[in-house]
């Protein structure tokens, strides 16, 4: 057995009456390993003999990253440096940059070339202590490469560094040069979707749903084929305008809805009662210099709430996902314990990860070991420091994805 020995282990298993009480903190505890498997939960003076034990300040469930866009080729910093001064982000767009720079860049890149580019990226998740992710595909726009960017992601899930599910986001953009909307919009049902689902390269269907992008129709007609074809649906909406979007996913029974910094009440209380998790994600807002959404209207609503790193070239070139939380905390007024729950447990619900035989963001006897440590001293610090703090372990399905000699700062 393999014994990790903390100064607090946070289960994030506790009951729902709290985030407190989901958090479910405990003190001078212990977690023991076999095989891929918790054998062991509770205090360390009673845990069993082990052959090997690790000192680690606070143990969590290894962290779950919803939202991510892992998988492209080229960097978009010099339309960065444009935007920083004073350019639009949906102007670009429209005269060919934005997400249709990197689907040339991805299109003109070899398989392994976006392989080892995402599995960079996946090692820096790893290091902010991630053990399971979504991907999304969105950067090919056209049959073969979005079947490309989704083979990689599913190899990238082979390399015992995180677990991953995958999301077909065909409908992330018109393709570069693309003049007919309709055309595209049943490309993608008619003749991408079906190939996916055939190789079944994807665990759910995302869309942009947006102004400049996607319209509800559309959105509609792509998630209502992507459940028939026995897809999980998703959506990112209500980053620039309210379509409608977050009626439409709670129609649907759609696993989250994503972005949501224009989304109105009526939406937020379609999404609470069909159980659609909202996923803010900070680095997108923060590039874009927007007004974040409130934590409190949806806390009020009765939305679940996570957090991703929304990891792409664009709008959020980050892997730093307990930097995610801690923006979720001062931008958008989470609590620190909402703020923790939204990378595991609520993060983990959000990505479809099911507790039987995958991440489930939570820390229990005969769960998954799927953990990682901090070397702080509270778990509280999450969400007090921001920028500086990197996994002194990140653990998947009982074997060591990351090792590092981290000093306990906080
Ligand atoms: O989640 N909102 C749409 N897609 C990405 C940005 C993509 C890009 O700019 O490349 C997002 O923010
Ligand atoms: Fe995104």
């Amino acid at each position: 057995m393999l014994r990790i020995d903390a100064l607090v282990v946070a289960t994030c298993d506790g009951s729902d009456d709290s985030p407190t009480a989901a958090l479910d903190l405990r003190e001078r505890a212990s977690v023991g390993i076999e095989g891929d498997r918790i054998v062991y939960l509770g205090p360390t003076e009673n845990a069993p003999v082990a052959d090997e034990v690790r000192e680690v300040g606070c143990v969590l469930p290894g962290f779950v990253d919803p939202h991510t866009h892992l998988v492209f080729g080229g960097s978009r910093v010099d339309e960065f440096r444009r935007r920083m001064g004073g350019e639009d982000y949906r102007t670009l767009a429209k005269e060919g940059g934005g997400i249709a720079s990197t689907v040339r860049a991805t299109r003109a890149s070899s398989d392994d070339t976006l392989f080892e580019l995402a599995r960079a990226r996946l090692s820096a998740l790893s290091g902010f202590g991630v053990t399971a992710v979504e991907i999304k595909s969105g950067y090919g726009l056209d049959v073969e490469t979005e079947l490309r960017l989704l083979r990689v992601a599913r190899r990238l899930g082979t390399l015992g560094l995180a677990r991953v599910t995958t999301s077909f986001l065909g409908a992330h953009a018109l393709p570069p040069g693309e003049a007919d909307r309709g055309r595209y919009v049943r490309e993608v049902i008619e003749a991408q979707l079906p190939r996916v689902v055939a190789e079944g390269l994807a665990d759910t269907v995302d869309v942009y749903c947006d102004e400049g992008a996607f319209s509800l129709e559309e959105t509609r007609a792509i998630l209502s084929a992507a459940k028939a074809a026995g897809l999980a649906t998703r959506a990112h909406i209500g980053q620039f305008a309210d379509l409608g979007g977050a009626e439409l996913l709670a129609e649907l029974g759609a696993r989250s809805g994503d972005h949501l910094e224009q989304v109105d009440d009526a939406g937020l209380a379609a999404m609470a009662k069909a159980g659609v998790v909202g996923v803010f994600l900070p680095g997108a807002w923060r590039t874009l210099r927007q007004t974040p959404p409130e934590a409190d209207r949806f806390r009020g609503a009765g939305v679940a709430m996570a957090i991703g790193t929304d990891l792409n070239p664009g709008t959020s070139p980050t892997a730093n996902l307990p930097l995610m939380a801690a923006l979720a905390v001062r931008d958008a007024g989470f609590t620190i314990e909402e703020a923790i729950l939204g990378i595991t447990r609520v993060a983990a619900q959000a990505a479809g990860f099911t507790e039987k035989e995958s991440a489930s963001g939570r820390l229990r006897v005969g769960g998954p070991a799927d953990l990682c440590g901090f070397e702080i001293s509270d778990p509280a610090a999450l969400g007090y420091a921001f920028g500086d703090l990197r996994a002194s372990l990140a653990m998947m399905a009982g074997s060591f994805a990351t090792v590092a000699s981290i000093p306990r700062l906080w």
